[in-house]
């Protein structure tokens, strides 16, 4: 059975092989570091709010003041929100030009926040909301609640490109996610029908059946420790 430091040591070297050609994947996990409750875990958002009604879009056309409600209590946890050490590592990856780009379903901006710079957002972004009549972004701003749709319930996706950028990767790092809902539980399939690999970062077992290189424990302890043995393996290339 391989220590955590063997499975880290064995992941930074997958990382440093691909080149760049990286992509890091999260989900709700990689932000309850900075406070944000994640949805499945216990004491998360769906055992608050039911999705079912909370997170439906036609229970928003009839009933928009539900999802208000939910929105109104995740603002203010977004707001007060900072990255943590799992952003903050992810960002610096990249300026190692050893991750290409992030794609994420958190709608709480921290990846911007840490640095990143290319983020690609699923669900959209909790800072804007989309008219419902002629689609027009606006910030979100609860007294539009009458006229906007959030973007994360609308069709619209401002992620367009991501699926190419998981393709091509010949690493995809998966953090923080139950890879529940799709295009999520799709995306580790993606990158090894064309030879990648998985590594997969979690405090639940999600992911371990799927992942080459499975890394138990939370984000922001595991990523900087990553990122360091990148560092370290590139050193002495
Ligand atoms: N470090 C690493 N992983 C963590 C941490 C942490 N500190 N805390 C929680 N996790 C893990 C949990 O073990 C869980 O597997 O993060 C995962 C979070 O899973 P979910 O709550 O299901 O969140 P997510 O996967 O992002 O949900 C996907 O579902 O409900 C929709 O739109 C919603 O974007 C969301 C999507």
């Amino acid at each position: 059975m391989e220590t955590l430091e063997e499975k880290v040591s064995a992941a930074a070297k997958l990382i440093v092989e691909a080149e760049g050609q990286v992509v890091a994947f999260t989900g709700a996990g990689i932000s309850v570091e900075s406070g944000i409750p994640d949805f499945r875990s216990a004491g998360g958002l769906w055992t608050k709010y039911d999705p079912e009604l909370y997170c439906s879009m036609d229970v928003f056309e009839e009933q928009p003041e539900l999802f208000w409600t939910m929105a109104a209590d995740m603002a203010t946890m977004v707001r007060d929100a900072k990255p943590n050490p799992a952003h903050r590592a992810l960002h610096e990856l990249e300026k190692q030009s050893l991750l290409g780009a992030v794609v994420t379903q958190n709608v709480d901006n921290l990846h911007q926040e840490a640095g990143s710079a290319l983020v690609y957002e699923l669900h959209g972004n909790a800072s804007t909301s989309s008219c419902r009549a002629c689609k027009e972004r606006l910030f979100t701003d609860l007294s539009h609640r009458s006229v906007a749709v959030p973007c994360s319930l609308g069709s619209d996706v401002a992620a367009a490109g991501f699926s190419e950028a998981v393709q091509n990767a010949k690493v995809l790092i998966i953090i923080g996610t139950s890879l529940e809902v799709h295009p999520a539980a799709g995306l580790p399939m993606i990158c090894k029908a064309r030879g990648g690999h998985v590594i997969v970062c979690n405090l639940d077992t999600s992911g371990e059946s799927i992942a080459d290189i499975f890394l138990q424990g939370t984000a922001g302890t595991i990523l900087p420790r990553l990122v360091a043995e990148c560092a370290q393996q590139r050193a002495a290339l």
